[in-house]
């Protein structure tokens, strides 16, 4: 990994006024991605990790409520704040799918069953790279073959619906590299599969990012593509992030007792679990119903009373390149100017 930034994320924020209230979608986001990096977005389902990629890409809900910013470093040199570009214009047009590309976890949504998976290719490729339709139809062929596709000429005249769920996996992450972006965003693309097809795709895209270069933005629900993918880690909880640092330190210096709680839900090696995150004691609430204090007050083993009820406890870093949302940690209590009522506990989630 080098120092070189890509994309800088600062404290984006996403509400949509809804009949109910505003609903903080994303609540204060903000991470890095280098070049060449893998960086993972992990949470419970609802934590916010979708809607902060399609804020980015600038394709949430348009009565969304955007503010902070994104900053893009664009090949042509240019650096843009995504949050200030028309969505619908031709500059963000031209990022969104050409120089970010998205994969998502049902790839008939980006497919249309109409359209043989050839002409949907040549179209992304002639969309953002001007080269001839015949041109297109090879640069196809040849990406399809490489996400491991066999008998590709045959394969680029098939309909969507020919192809298994893997495979159109495959041709989805090909449509999306089509176009050899700097970015690829890649939510939950793999937990529609069944283990070892998820395993293979996985496979597949660390050796294309290998072989392109890209940085990719991976989203998952699931610690164990998470521990398999990314070299940095945002643990999300309620539109925030709770908890931000390398994967190694993730897995053995976790800080925040809800990362503490989704390490544990992990099924040990041998049992197979859909959805591994569950048995995290409770449920995440609705974001229009954000407990005042700690977000995570109403589900954490080891919350202080009378303080973490109260106050919100920010993202401080505490420890080398390691940052944490909780009061166990001094340097949290220091950033609000609190103290602990009973002297600081290290860890004892
Ligand atoms: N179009 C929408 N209208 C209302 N609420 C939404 C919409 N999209 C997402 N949400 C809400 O925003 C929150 C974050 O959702 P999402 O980003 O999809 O979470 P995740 O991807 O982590 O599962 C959830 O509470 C969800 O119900
Ligand atoms: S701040 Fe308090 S309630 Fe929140 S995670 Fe830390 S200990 Fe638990
Ligand atoms: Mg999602």
């Amino acid at each position: 990994m080098t120092n070189d930034l890509l994309l800088d994320v600062e404290n984006l924020k996403t509400q949509l006024p809804l009949d109910e209230g505003v609903l903080k979608a994303v609540d204060g986001v903000s991470f890095q991605i280098h070049r060449g990096e893998t960086m993972g977005l992990v949470g419970e389902s609802g934590c916010g990790k979708s809607m902060t990629v399609q804020t980015i890409m600038r394709i949430a809900p348009n009565f969304a409520e955007i503010s902070g910013s994104v900053t893009f470093h664009r090949p042509n040199g240019d650096v843009v704040d995504l949050t200030t570009l028309n969505p619908y214009g031709s500059e963000m047009r031209s990022i969104r799918g050409g120089e970010v590309a998205m994969i998502f976890q049902e790839p008939m949504t980006s497919f249309s069953p109409l359209h043989t998976i050839g002409n949907q290719l040549i179209e992304a490729v002639r969309i953002h790279r001007p080269v001839s339709k015949r041109q297109a139809r090879e640069i196809a062929v040849d990406m399809l073959d490489r996400v491991g596709l066999s008998n590709p000429r045959q394969r680029v005249d098939e309909y969507p619906h020919q192809l298994s769920g893997g495979m159109r996996q495959r041709a989805m992450i090909a449509m999306a590299l089509s176009c050899e972006p700097s970015l690829l965003i890649a939510d939950e693309p793999t937990t529609a599969l069944d283990v070892t097809v998820q395993a293979q795709v996985l496979k597949l895209m660390r050796d294309l990012q290998a072989e392109f270069g890209m940085s990719i933005l991976y989203i998952t629900h699931d610690l164990g593509v998470i521990a398999r993918m990314v070299d940095n880690v945002a643990v999300m909880y309620l539109g925030r992030v709770v908890e931000y640092t390398d994967v190694d330190s993730l897995f053995h210096n976790p800080k925040h007792p809800y990362t503490k709680a989704l390490l544990k839900s992990i099924p040990k090696i041998g049992r197979k679990s859909r959805n591994r995150l569950e048995s995290v004691q409770g449920s995440v609430p609705v974001p229009i119903n954000r407990p005042s204090g700690c977000g995570f007050f109403p589900r954490c083993q080891v919350a202080i009373k009378g303080l973490c009820d109260r106050v919100d406890p920010p993202l401080v870093q505490v420890d080398e390149r390691h940052n944490a949302a909780c009061f166990l940690y001094p340097e949290v209590l220091e950033a609000v100017g609190e103290t602990h009522p009973e002297g600081v506990s290290h860890g004892t989630a």
